[in-house]
């Protein structure tokens, strides 16, 4: 399909020396392993080839390895001396690839597709981050593959360098066990945020009275971010949206009985 004509294909086992032999010394191996469909918690152990065996048996061909693996799986879990790059695409988690020797830069890195926005750790004091039950004006919601990267701190970090220390102050509000926003008194746009808020209101989750608040605020579309039953969802939204025609798209998050309304700005 590409024209290629360098490419040899082996079909076999990528442990069975028989395989090994019939590779070179190469600058890299890329190895996508198997994994299983579902499992409760990711781990590396599960994965076919081990990661562990593919380093032994291609050390001698080269240092330059890069593995697939899931990224539901938290750099702690990593016991290798690798970078772990978790991706996230148009705002969904997508991959995690580890890289070994020449290939391995940082540690950690958080990259955000299509828009190939990174963010990696910082030496040095990082901010600590307050949780809080009180929404302040603003609200961030973090490219998921900075959550995953455990780079939060260092996102928040840059967040004040835009703000200013003064206006800078960011609190990690948990929405629930999926979902976690940064809030703010400070309006500012940041690469690695996928979504930025400014919070309409914050009051008891009753889909008659939301309805009744959006109307005349050219809302147009509620997109329920809530742990809200499936069977319950389409009610709910209708209910939120109902009569609703504006241009404007409303994030509605609930916790403990409690709805976050958030209007999404810069809207591309
Ligand atoms: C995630 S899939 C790879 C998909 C591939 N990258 C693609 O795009 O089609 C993992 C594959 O690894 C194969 N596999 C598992 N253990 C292997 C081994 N020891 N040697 C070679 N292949 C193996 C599985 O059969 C499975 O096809």
């Amino acid at each position: 399909m590409y024209g290629l004509d360098n490419v040899k294909f082996i079909c076999g086992d990528a442990l069975n020396p028989k395989v090994i032999e019939q590779i070179p010394a190469v600058d890299v191996v890329f190895s996508d392993p198997f994994r299983p469909a579902e499992e409760n918690e990711r781990r590396v152990s599960s994965l076919e080839p081990g990661i562990p065996n593919v380093l032994s048996a291609y050390g001698e061909k080269t240092g330059n390895f890069a593995f697939e693996a899931p990224p539901q799986m938290p750099p702690e879990r990593i016991p290798f001396d690798c970078e772990k790059e978790y991706i996230s695409l148009d705002g969904q988690l997508n991959r995690l690839t580890l890289y070994f020797g020449w290939l391995k830069q940082y540690d950690r890195l958080a990259v955000a597709l299509p828009a190939d926005e990174g963010l990696v750790p910082k030496d040095g004091p990082l901010p600590q981050i307050r949780e809080t039950e009180k929404m302040k004006l603003c609200a961030y919601e973090p490219e998921p593959s900075v959550v995953a990267a455990g780079l939060l701190p260092e996102l928040v970090e840059s967040m004040i360098q835009l703000v200013g220390p003064i206006m800078g102050s960011f609190e990690l509000f948990k929405v629930d066990k999926k979902r976690l926003l940064l809030t703010s008194d400070a309006l500012m746009k940041q690469s690695m945020i996928k979504n930025h808020y400014l919070v309409l209101r914050v009051c008891p989750f009753e889909p008659k009275e939301i309805n009744k608040f959006l109307k005349g605020r050219n809302v147009g579309s509620v997109v329920l971010r809530a742990g809200v039953k499936p069977e319950d969802y389409w009610e709910v939204r209708n209910e939120v949206e109902k009569g609703l025609e504006g241009n404007k798209t409303v994030h509605l998050f609930v916790k403990g009985g409690t709805a976050i309304l958030c209007e999404i700005l810069f809207k591309d």
